[in-house]
């Protein structure tokens, strides 16, 4: 049976955990990790089967795979020991991966280890017609992300030019530019631009267009794709995770459905 070792106890973190205690995937939860120790304690408290709580080192040495589901900086401090300790690594903070050197050396380190790393879909749709797209050529990607006016409070664009989020009565474009950029301007937008960039054509090429609308409550995500193959669009509207109101709840969704995917006869979907 596959053995998990998770690191971060947060909305994710405890989400994957419950599906593994519950049985939804077909793995053991070997052991734990959150710098908060209360986060850990609470995690515990709500599984049947209780795993260890250890430091990374031992974590890594009694897991088969480990998730990161904690932050961008816990992606620099383990996930090379994971993959040089010979374990497959799944990463959530995923825009750690726009560092390029952090990208290069742990795809190195997964090749000479001969291991794996998984980046689960994360909260968007589309990234399965991507990755085929991408076998042939792909001309655009382009990714609409629209907001209500509190989920745009606080973003550096806003504070810089001065944009009040509420001033805008309807739907309205307030940033247009590529991945790179927007990840600056908007930075709660980390993940998802990066997904689609390394899924697709980098984040130079990758588009982003930013709007508010004070008439939406939940995050809409747009993403259009045109190349060879013709073109698609996919269109989310995520409901936020009630652990934490800045985490989608189809971000732990996706990475259950990936874990599910690791241990399962049956591979359906790209
Ligand atoms: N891929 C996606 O689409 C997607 C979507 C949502 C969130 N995320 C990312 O996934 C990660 C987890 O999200 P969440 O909603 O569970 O966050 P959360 O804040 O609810 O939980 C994070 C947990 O990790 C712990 N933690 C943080 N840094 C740590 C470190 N360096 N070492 C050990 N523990 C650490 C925190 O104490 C906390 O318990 C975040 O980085 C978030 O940005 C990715």
């Amino acid at each position: 049976m596959l053995k998990i070792g998770v690191i971060g106890c947060g909305a994710i973190g405890a989400q994957i955990c419950r599906a593994i205690d519950s049985g939804a995937i077909n793995a053991k939860l070997t052991a734990i990790y959150d710098r908060s120790d209360k986060h850990c304690e609470m995690l515990l408290e709500s599984l049947k089967i209780r795993p260890v709580v250890s430091l990374p080192a031992e974590l890594i040495k009694n897991a088969d795979i480990v998730v990161e589901c904690a932050s961008q900086a816990a992606v620099g401090e383990h996930g090379l020991c994971v993959l040089n300790g010979g374990k497959d690594l799944m990463i959530m903070s995923v825009g750690a991966l726009m560092d390029q050197k952090l990208l290069d050396d742990l795809v190195n380190s997964a090749k000479s280890n001969n291991c794996k790393i998984y980046i689960p879909s994360g909260a968007i749709s589309g990234i399965d017609g991507l990755r085929s797209a991408k076998i042939a050529s792909i001309d655009r990607v382009e990714i609409s992300t629209i907001k209500n006016p509190k989920g745009l409070e606080g973003a550096p664009f806003m504070i810089e030019n001065n944009i009040d989020p509420y001033s805008f009565q309807k739907k309205t474009m307030i940033f247009n530019g590529n991945a790179k950029e927007a990840v600056k301007a908007f930075p709660a937008n980390v993940n998802v631009a990066a997904s689609l960039s390394l899924a697709g054509i980098g984040f130079e090429k990758t588009r982003v267009k930013v709007f508010v609308d004070p008439k939406i409550s939940r995050n809409i995500h747009e993403i259009r794709v045109e190349g060879d193959f013709g073109n698609f669009t996919s269109r989310i509207e995520n409901i936020p995770s009630k652990d934490n109101p800045r985490t989608s709840l189809l971000a732990a969704l996706s990475a259950i459905a990936t874990l599910k995917k690791i241990t399962e006869p049956l591979q359906i979907g790209t």
